[in-house]
């Protein structure tokens, strides 16, 4: 059994090789919960994030390095997949391994995962405050096809548009 508990944020000296995906399990809901909460301000909550793990068409992904200690996981992503659609639901890194291409390693993964299983398109909505992972969903193929304002509720309790993203996978 894993202690979800332990934070999971290793010293970037600590990192031996480059971090890897790997699909995440049931009894992964405490850590990505947790992966969550030290990447959003307003994160779900581990019963949202149980609720979500559980959905039909669900996949969940963790993104480990590998340290003295072990694996330690830095970061999360999780999709869902409605017959040919994906949605990339969260996807977050730990503040201290960002900049690096993880976040972009693990979108790619998310698309590749999603295009395994026959999807044509992936969607997803993001801020329009939140320019990095704008930037990260645009270098990795996604095109902003829409708005919808006012969606998000910020910490400083503004409103704030989302914006629609879609990325076509080739067949
Ligand atoms: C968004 C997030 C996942 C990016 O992770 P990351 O590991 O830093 O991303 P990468 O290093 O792979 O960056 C990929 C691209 O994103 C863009 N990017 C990433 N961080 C950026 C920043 N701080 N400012 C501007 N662009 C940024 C760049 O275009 C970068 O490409 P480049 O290296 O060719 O310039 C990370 O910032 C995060 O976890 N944020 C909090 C949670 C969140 O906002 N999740 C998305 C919700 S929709």
């Amino acid at each position: 059994m894993r202690d979800e508990k332990t934070p999971p944020a290793a010293p970037l000296a600590a990192v031996a090789t480059r971090p890897a995906v790997v699909a995440a399990g049931r009894y992964d809901v405490g850590i990505i919960a947790t992966l969550q909460e030290m990447c959003f301000d307003q994160p779900w909550g581990r019963d949202f994030v149980a609720r979500m793990f559980a959905v039909q068409g669900g996949y969940s992904l963790l993104l480990k390095a590998t340290t003295q200690a072990g694996r330690t996981p830095i970061g999360f992503a999780m999709c869902q997949i409605v017959v040919d659609e994906a949605e990339l639901l969260t996807l977050g890194v730990l503040p201290q391994f960002r900049g690096r291409g993880l976040g972009r390693l693990l979108v790619l993964d998310c698309l590749d995962r999603a295009q395994d299983r026959g999807v044509r398109s992936m969607f997803l909505e993001v801020s329009e405050r939140n320019r990095p992972a704008q930037r990260l969903y645009q270098s990795a193929g996604f095109s902003i096809i829409g708005r919808r304002p006012k969606y998000y509720r910020e910490i400083d309790g503004g409103l704030t548009d989302a914006l629609n993203m879609r990325c076509d996978l080739q067949r």
